[in-house]
């Protein structure tokens, strides 16, 4: 099987700066909207990696976050890879011990989004060896201090609600650039958070290039595609999680969206408007309702005038309630069908492996381990 996929080295100056200084996230933007330019006029030149760790349903927040990117990518041509990383959630007990379930409520929410197995592989990291196997000599070309120094995984360790960080979070960006270079994808769409993430994929890709690449490049550096998309606050005012319990959930019925957004918090101004900064909590429940009809917030907020949070909430959830509906017949229809489910899956994970078998050929060649 073919795996080499076109690079974007020759995508421009404006698509070859490294984003991880202060400037760099305007760099990373600049660099994406050229990237955007590319991906119109030739869809086929880029491979796309991305993923979600299965800790339950995908929200809202998930969806216009990231999800619905992912389906405008593929539906305009490109090649998409969606890794379900079960390897990252192993140390979540709560989650591990439930991960099946997790990864088939993943791969149903995916389906039920327009994901389509014909054209795209939905797969499980745990599931490819030969990704796995990347990881070691991955390894060998960070150094602890640097992975000391990655901001995303500060925040991981932060947030995670262990007494103490293992070895496999603590490597977490490495086994990401596994899952990113195995395939070799050349576009990772990512949130700001995740930049150090790929910054690191695209230094491991660079060093075993200069290292075992003899003249040639084993291993693309990828470009990240940052997603332009605003962020959704849950309805309690904090960001929309599901540890935090103020998300809407793809899957959640209509009376459970009407119940949580009638729970939403608001504030004490009768007059509706859009000023993010001021008035976080109902601007976010404008955008959400503006995201769901395709139009701005502010022409939400006019629509309501004065008519106070009331009218506003039952706004949002007709709006959310109306969008999803579609989604959710889908999301149901394949619920229906576990054998399906099952087989999207295997047939996915036997996609990726061959990819996988290919590009590990690829580096015990280049590492001359062919024994
Ligand atoms: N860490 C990502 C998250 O928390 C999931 C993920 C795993 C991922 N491997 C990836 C995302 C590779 C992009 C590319 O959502």
């Amino acid at each position: 099987m073919n795996t080499a996929v076109p690079q974007t080295e020759d995508a421009g100056a404006a698509a070859c700066a490294g984003p991880t200084d202060a400037l760099g996230t305007s760099a990373a933007q600049a660099r994406s909207a050229a990237l955007e330019e590319l991906i119109r006029t030739d869809p086929g030149r880029f491979r796309v990696l991305t993923g979600d760790r299965p800790t339950g349903r995908l929200h809202l927040g998930h969806f216009f976050g990231t999800l619905h990117n992912r389906v405008r990518l593929q539906d305009l041509g490109v090649e998409l890879f969606v890794v379900i990383a079960d390897y990252q959630v192993l140390t979540d007990r709560d989650v591990a011990d439930n991960l099946l379930q997790h990864v088939e409520e993943l791969v149903l929410d995916y389906l039920a989004i327009g994901v389509d197995p014909a054209r795209s592989t939905i797969f499980t990291h745990g599931a490819v060896p030969a990704l796995n196997q990347l990881m070691l000599p991955f390894l060998s070309l960070v150094s602890v201090s640097e992975l000391n120094r990655n901001p995303t995984v500060k925040d991981e360790i932060a947030h995670s609600r262990q007494s103490a960080v293992s070895g496999l979070m603590f490597t977490y960006p490495v086994h990401q650039a596994a899952d990113i270079l195995f395939c070799k994808a050349n576009l990772v769409p990512v949130g700001q958070d995740q930049l150090p993430h790929l910054e690191l994929t695209r230094t491991i890709a660079r060093r075993f290039n200069d290292r075992y690449g003899a003249g040639s490049a084993v291993f693309p550096q990828p470009d990240a595609l940052l997603s332009s998309a605003p962020l959704l606050l849950g309805t309690d005012g904090t960001k929309m999680s599901k540890s935090r319990n103020n998300a809407i959930t793809l899957a959640a019925t209509v009376d459970e969206t009407a119940r949580l957004v009638k729970g939403a918090k608001t504030d004490s101004e009768r007059h509706i408007s859009y000023d993010p900064a001021t008035r976080p909590e109902v601007s976010s429940l404008l955008l959400l309702a503006a995201l769901c009809q395709g139009r701005s917030p502010e022409q939400v907020a006019a629509d309501i005038g004065s008519a106070g949070a009331a009218a506003l909430k039952k706004v949002v959830t007709e709006s959310v309630n109306e969008y999803l509906a579609p989604i959710r017949a889908r999301r149901a229809e394949y619920g229906q069908d576990r054998a399906h489910l099952r087989a999207v899956l295997s047939e996915g994970n036997e996609r990726a492996r061959a990819v996988a078998d290919a590009t590990l050929a690829e580096v015990r060649a280049a590492m001359n381990t062919c024994y």
